[in-house]
């Protein structure tokens, strides 16, 4: 029997035609596929919008199957993404077109749980794509970690054999996360550490956003293949920017304005928190863009330093409330440098602090604040 579109499948489930190609644009939005106007080349016809290739890509392409472990890991991630500010975009990855399989989510326990991953292991092999939470465990043969008298190294060895990819979501699951923190007594590594036979793809944080992971699936199951990553398999689309890059403090980081505690002057004025320990300026996420809980705030908005949580080695990496002068981050897999160049370019920069627009740091602060007071207006509406 022909397998059902994921068109067909939303459309049983009484998504309207009008609330689809809504639905198309968002998930555009979402897998970070830029709009570019349709361009007509001559004697071809117009080239597809992003709308537009996500719409066909829904009405052609059959479901695909996600099958979704958790090692050593606080389920936050999981957490993140049933509580996530895109519902009708979670509410899809999680429901009606994608999970087949999830330890914390399904409704089966003990046994008929173990059964229902063996049947889904068989039945999609070498189609699931495999996304993984927490981090394995190497220490005495993996036993640290064990489901149903599987240590999690057989788990995921099993489990991603038939995947025809794999997704790390959360910063456990891609580079061992606090489970790895010094003296990491359970060896907890990285699931790219371990698979490499198969495309493997990171999306750290603590937790993931989960429109990242929702976004990076929902490209698989769109355009059969994972983004283009950078060096440390992160979706660019993502994570090609600092927090830093589109931070709102980064007026007064321009400015030289800098809180010196967390109760002082500068930090009731929305001061830049570089100097308690802000990591934004070596930390690729897209926390500054998509923030959290329907656009609400993220950490340095809501008054805390960025800690790095979508970098290796985060837990580690030089304390989190100590000024960045020579901040450490991971170039590539097994080395660790020493970025005494940016410290000197950072230090370059705050040279130039009477140059500095004052106008805009305070026009950024009237923004930041009426739009606190409008979220506070809106809880209250809600709450
Ligand atoms: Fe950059 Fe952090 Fe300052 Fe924001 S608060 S401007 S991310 S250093
Ligand atoms: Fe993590 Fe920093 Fe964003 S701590 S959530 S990457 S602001």
């Amino acid at each position: 029997m022909k397998e059902k579109t994921i068109y067909e499948h939303l459309r049983e489930k009484g998504v309207s035609r009008r609330d689809f190609l809504k639905l198309c644009g968002t998930i555009a939005g979402m897998m970070g596929l830029e709009f570019v106007a349709p361009v007509k080349a001559p004697g071809k016809s117009l080239s597809p919008s992003p709308e537009e290739i996500v719409a066909q890509a829904l009405k052609t392409r059959p479901k695909v199957p996600i099958i979704w472990l958790e090692f050593q890991d606080c389920a936050g991630c999981s957490e993140a993404i049933s509580r996530s500010s895109s519902p009708l975009l979670s509410n899809l990855v999680l429901n009606d077109i994608a999970i087949e399989y999830h330890e914390t989510l399904m409704a089966a326990s003990g046994f008929q749980a173990e059964r229902a991953k063996e049947e889904c292991l068989k039945k999609y092999y070498g189609k699931y794509v495999l996304v993984v939470e927490g981090s394995p465990t190497l220490a005495e043969d993996g036993i640290y970690c064990t489901v149903a008298g599987k240590s999690n190294l057989d788990l995921l060895k099993e489990a991603a054999s038939g995947a025809a990819a794999v997704i790390a979501t959360g910063n456990c699951a891609c580079f061992g996360g606090i489970p790895a923190a010094h003296p990491n007594p359970t060896r907890a590594v990285g699931v790219a550490d371990l698979i490499q036979d198969k495309p493997v793809i990171n999306i750290p944080g603590c937790p993931a956003i989960p429109e990242v992971t929702t976004g990076t699936i929902l490209h698989f199951l769109i355009m059969g293949q994972l983004p283009k990553t950078d060096q440390l398999k992160r979706p660019l689309p993502f994570y090609g920017n600092t927090v830093h890059d589109h931070c709102l403090r980064r007026p007064f980081y321009e400015a030289g304005k800098f809180a010196g505690s967390f109760d002082d002057e500068g930090a009731k004025k929305g001061y830049c928190l570089y100097q308690l320990g802000c990591k934004g300026p070596t930390t690729y996420n897209a926390c500054a863009g998509l923030k959290w809980e329907r656009g609400l705030s993220y950490p340095v908005q809501s008054g805390h330093p960025c800690l790095g949580c979508s970098e290796p080695h985060f837990w580690d990496g030089g304390g989190f409330y100590q000024g960045q002068s020579a901040p450490t981050i991971r170039l590539d897999k097994g080395s660790t440098a020493t970025l005494v160049g940016a410290g000197v370019a950072v230090g370059a920069g705050l040279a130039g602090v009477n140059a500095l627009k004052k106008s805009r740091a305070k026009k950024e602060l009237k923004k930041q604040q009426a739009s606190e007071a409008r979220a506070e207006t809106e809880n209250k509406k809600e709450g």
